[in-house]
This record gives structure tokens, C-alpha cells and sequence, in this order.
């Protein structure tokens, strides 16, 4: 979508950071628009002069909001929404909340997160379930018929990141929803990196749980994040941890979990930043979503074309479809040396190394990726200066 067809110049002007960075470091986290920033901002002065307690009371409505925005964003109900400090938190509170024993099957992909892996392995010393990553098709992305074949009534659960962290692969989450859902497995969505990028649905994919965060593609504040558990499901999930807030303490010996997603939540938090992440989603939703991801997959396609073509650049993004984020090396070139490069010149990047997607680095026998992730506001001036410096670094 060129820059005629998307109104580059209002995202722009709405993003005060355009003008001191050339930010690809979407997936690490983006830029904010200035009405996410003022709304946390104003919320911030507001508890300064009436009081934190105070403030919280009199715009309880935009604090309210924020689960009507994420639940409008991912196609659900409100009260299946928890709003939780990250996505790494959030996934938790749905994975560490179902039961298993010995000889249950987690199934997941060969591009999991460290965390969530880490989780798997501890629950896997811990209870004697087993942990088995889903073979990737000739494309790189999980393989449908290796899940297929994977399927018994051991399998407990399957646990996928639907965009890695380190790369633009985009995991066929609705193909491996109709699969849990017609052998009425539990599926987990990691959604970290595609919410805020790509059209969610939590219906037509077929998920019973995601998790999401605020900072990277939905442009929201840092610290902040979501989880959805489909209704039925919430009240047949205990959390890890309860407090107050996630239940009620009724009589000395007994309490009562709260019956909606809220469960997983706990009583502080950041107001804030929960105003901030809502009014984030409703300027994602005013953009649209659909634009949005063909804007984004537009420009990521372009710089990965330039980059293919600049000597001794190497472009490692899996996947039939493929998203914002790009990552290449350059021929005996450190990556942490590009980033730092690049850093002199105000062009921001991030850098994925082994131990965040330990399966998936080692098979392809990498040690780090430059991760250069776009968002709709980068323009294709951003690319081709971006490209021109990778070319000198040569
Ligand atoms: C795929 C994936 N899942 C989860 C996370 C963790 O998100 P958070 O830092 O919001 O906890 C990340 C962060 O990079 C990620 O890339």
C-alpha cells in the first residue's frame, strides 16, 4: 500500500518520534502516536494533583475502556479479557493454570519463545508431562500434517507463537485452530508480535487462549498487555496466584474466585497505562487493521527486496506469508556491531540471538539475526537511507 493509499503523513505527524529516529525496532517496541502519550501523561499529572486512588475514581470509564477496545480488536467479549503488565505474564497466568500430569503432551512450534519453552520445561520436571515441538514444513512455519499425525488423547495442549521473535514467519494459527478444535484440544496463542499488526480473530482462528502486549504493534505503553480466555474456560481455570482482586474472601475459611477473566489479574496496577493501552487500540482500530497489515507487509516486502540485493547481506525470514519484522546477517559481521552502527546514524533495530528461540536458531545453525521490524508510519525514504547504510557497511 503506497504512501498515497495510507495516509503516511497524519501517522507521521501524529508520531513526534519520526522526527529524531528512523525506528525499525517496531517488534522491540514502537513509536507511540502522541494521543497514546498524552492520555498516559495526562492520567500520570491527574494522580499528582487529586490523588492516585482519586484519579482512578473519577475516569473510571476510560480505565473500563481498555477491555472493550481489546475485546473489539481480537473479536470477544469483554469479560473474557484480563489486562495484565505483559505478555510474557499473561501467557503465564493461562499455562500455569491447567492441570497436568505425567505422560500429558504439550505440543508447540520449533519457533517458541524462551519463556514460554522455559515454562514448559519446568512444568515438564515438575509434573511429568512432556514437551514436543511440531516439526516446520518445507516453508519454515509449523507443518499441518506433523500436527496432524502428532495428535492422540494424550496431547493436552498445543501452545504456538503465532510471529516469532525473531523473524517475519507467520505461524498458520487458524490451521492449527481447526485441528485443536476438532480434536478438542486446549490451544494457547502466543500473539505477542502479530496484535497491532495483523487482523486478529479469536473466533475464526480458533484459539481458547492469547496473550498480547501494549509496547510492540499496538503502539501502546510499556507494561502493558492482555490476555483472553474464551468464557466457558475461564471458570474451569484456577490461577497460579489469587488475591483480593481475582477472588473474594467470604467467610474466614473459604473464598470465591471471580467468575470472569478478571481472575487472572491482581488488584494494583498501572491506571496509566491501562488508559493508554485503550486509547492505543481504538487508534489502531481508526486506522483498521486490514490497512494497517497491508501497509506493513508492503514495506517489510520492499526492504527485505533491498536488502536481498545488497552483496553479502543474508535474509533469514521463514514463512509462506510473512510480517513487519526482517531479520538479516552480513557475512562475518556481528550483529550487535550493526545494531551499534546503525545506532550512530539514529537508525534503530534490535538484535535476536540463540537463546530466544533456542530450537529454531540452533536447526538453522544461527547465533543472531538483526531484526529490523516496520510499522505503517516508516516510510519508503526510511528504507532506502536504511539501505544505503547497510550498503556502506559492507
Ligand atoms: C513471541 C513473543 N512472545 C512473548 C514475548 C514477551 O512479551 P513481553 O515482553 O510483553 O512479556 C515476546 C517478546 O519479545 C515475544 O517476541
Amino acid at each position: 500500500m503506497s504512501e498515497t493509499e495510507f495516509d503516511i503523513f497524519r501517522a507521521r505527524q501524529d508520531t513526534p518520534g519520526c522526527e529524531q529516529v528512523l525506528h525499525f525496532n517496531n517488534a522491540g517496541a514502537a513509536l507511540m502516536p502522541g494521543q497514546v502519550v498524552d492520555a498516559v501523561t495526562g492520567h500520570l499529572r491527574l494522580e499528582a494533583e487529586i490523588g492516585g486512588y482519586e484519579a482512578a475514581e473519577s475516569v473510571r470509564d476510560a480505565v473500563e475502556h481498555v477491555y472493550d477496545a481489546a475485546s473489539q480488536l481480537i473479536g470477544c467479549q469483554r469479560d473474557e479479557i484480563a489486562v495484565i503488565e505483559n505478555a510474557t505474564r499473561a501467557w503465564d497466568m493461562a499455562f500455569y493454570s491447567l492441570p497436568f500430569k505425567s505422560g500429558d503432551r504439550i505440543l508447540t512450534s520449533i519457533s517458541e519463545y524462551a519463556s514460554n519453552y522455559i515454562a514448559f520445561l519446568q512444568i515438564a520436571q515438575r509434573t511429568g508431562a512432556v514437551v514436543e515441538a511440531i516439526p516446520n514444513d518445507h516453508n519454515g512455519q509449523v507443518s499441518i500434517e506433523a500436527l496432524q499425525r502428532l495428535i492422540d488423547e494424550q496431547v493436552k495442549l498445543i501452545a504456538i507463537t503465532h510471529v516469532p521473535t525473531n523473524g517475519g514467519l507467520v505461524n498458520p494459527a487458524s490451521e492449527i485452530g481447526k485441528i485443536a478444535r476438532r480434536a478438542k484440544i486446549l490451544f494457547l496463542l502466543d500473539a505477542c508480535q502479530s496484535v497491532g499488526q495483523i487482523p486478529m480473530d479469536v473466533q475464526a482462528i480458533g484459539c481458547d487462549m492469547l496473550s498480547a502486549t501494549g509496547r510492540k504493534y499496538l503502539r501502546g505503553p510499556r507494561g502493558t498487555g492482555f490476555l483472553y480466555v474464551q468464557r466457558d474456560l475461564v471458570e474451569r481455570m484456577e490461577p497460579p496466584f489469587l488475591d483480593l482482586h481475582a477472588a473474594k474472601w467470604v467467610t474466614k475459611d473459604r473464598y470465591e474466585i471471580r467468575a470472569d477473566a478478571r481472575r487472572f489479574e491482581n488488584w494494583e496496577t498501572n491506571y496509566a497505562g491501562k488508559i493508554g493501552l485503550g486509547v492505543a487500540i481504538d487508534y489502531a482500530l481508526g486506522w483498521g487493521l486490514e490497512d494497517i497489515w497491508t501497509r506493513v507487509s508492503d514495506l517489510a516486502s520492499t526492504l527485505r527486496t533491498r536488502l536481498r540485493h545488497i552483496p553479502h547481506v543474508q535474509v533469514h525470514d521463514l514463512g509462506v506469508q510473512k510480517c513487519g519484522i526482517v531479520t538479516f546477517t552480513i557475512d562475518e559481521q556481528d550483529p550487535q556491531e550493526i545494531r551499534y552502527k546503525l545506532a550512530e546514524q539514529k537508525m534503530n533495530v534490535s538484535v535476536s540471538l540463540a537463546a530466544s528461540t533456542r530450537l529454531d536458531m540452533d536447526q538453522r545453525g544461527l547465533a543472531g539475526v538483526v531484526r529490523a521490524s516496520v510499522h505503517y508510519y516508516n516510510s519508503e525514504e526510511e528504507i532506502e537511507r536504511f539501505c544505503d547504510f547497510v550498503t556502506r557497511m559492507i
